[in-house]
């Protein structure tokens, strides 16, 4: 089952839980990083421990920012997985690309994601690094070693994480080219990071705040034909969810 944070800090975290086993999906600053500590121990009533997996959907500062420090919570056997395009960032040989459409688009991404920050430790970034504006698109490091990433090898057919049998990796790319969205072949849930977003007022839709809008659409045509989530969980807005077989048809592009 996949548990929303939707109030801790700039983009929301996403749990997975199965059979006592959790996944986090995105940590975007030393606030979030508190704030799924105490969800877990708290509202789940489980130890850190549990938490197999922290996977990114995409290497932007509002979902990396608290990585570090979420990480010192976990045990040693807690992987951090990223795209393979991230490798070329972290060793430098790659900055991350420029975004486009800021004029359409910021506004009303930073007023909506900001409703989801609640304290000062959601402004505290532990790094710059990916933030996609000009000299800070340099900026790489993540203050924790190297050894404990993972790349997830979308060379085979289908990307399948131990202890998560049901849930798909898959590569959404368009508003980055490392983007990452997961997909449960059994509930139909679908976490859609910055790919799918639904703001009040916008309503579902592609993020047309993307390093590649054209690659963004022809990713939906192509997972359109070959999934059919009936929820999907976005990083920014509300969750969607309707009475489709396939809430892919209320999304506009
Ligand atoms: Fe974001």
């Amino acid at each position: 089952m996949v548990h929303l944070l939707c109030r801790c800090g700039f983009s929301h975290t996403a749990i997975i839980e199965e059979d006592g086993n959790l996944a986090v999906i995105d940590v975007g600053s030393v606030g979030t990083a508190l704030d799924i500590k105490f969800f877990i121990e708290n509202k789940l009533g489980l130890s850190l421990t549990k938490v197999a997996y922290i996977l990114i959907t995409h290497f932007h500062i509002d979902h990396i920012a608290g990585l570090g420090r979420l990480l010192a919570f976990c045990p040693a056997h807690t992987r951090v997985f990223f795209h393979p395009r991230v490798q070329d960032y972290l060793n430098g040989t790659r900055s991350i690309p420029k975004m486009k459409n800021w004029k359409n688009c910021l506004w009303p991404a930073v007023f909506y994601s900001a409703a989801g920050v609640r304290r000062l430790g959601h402004f505290h970034f532990e790094t710059l690094a990916g933030t996609p504006l000009p000299l800070l698109r340099l900026i790489s490091h993540l203050p924790f070693p190297q050894e404990r990433i993972s790349y997830f090898d979308f060379t085979s057919s289908s990307v399948i994480l131990p202890f998560f049998s049901a849930w798909r990796v898959i590569e959404t790319p368009g508003h980055t080219e490392d983007s990452c969205s997961f997909f449960n072949t059994r509930s139909g849930e679908l976490i859609s990071g910055d790919w799918i977003v639904d703001f009040p007022g916008f309503g579902p839709r592609l993020n047309p705040f993307s390093q590649n809008w054209e690659v963004s659409r022809e990713t939906f045509r192509r997972l359109k034909e070959e999934i059919r989530p009936q929820t999907i969980y976005p990083a920014h807005g509300r969750i969607i969810t309707g009475r489709e077989e396939n809430v892919m048809s209320m999304v506009r592009q």
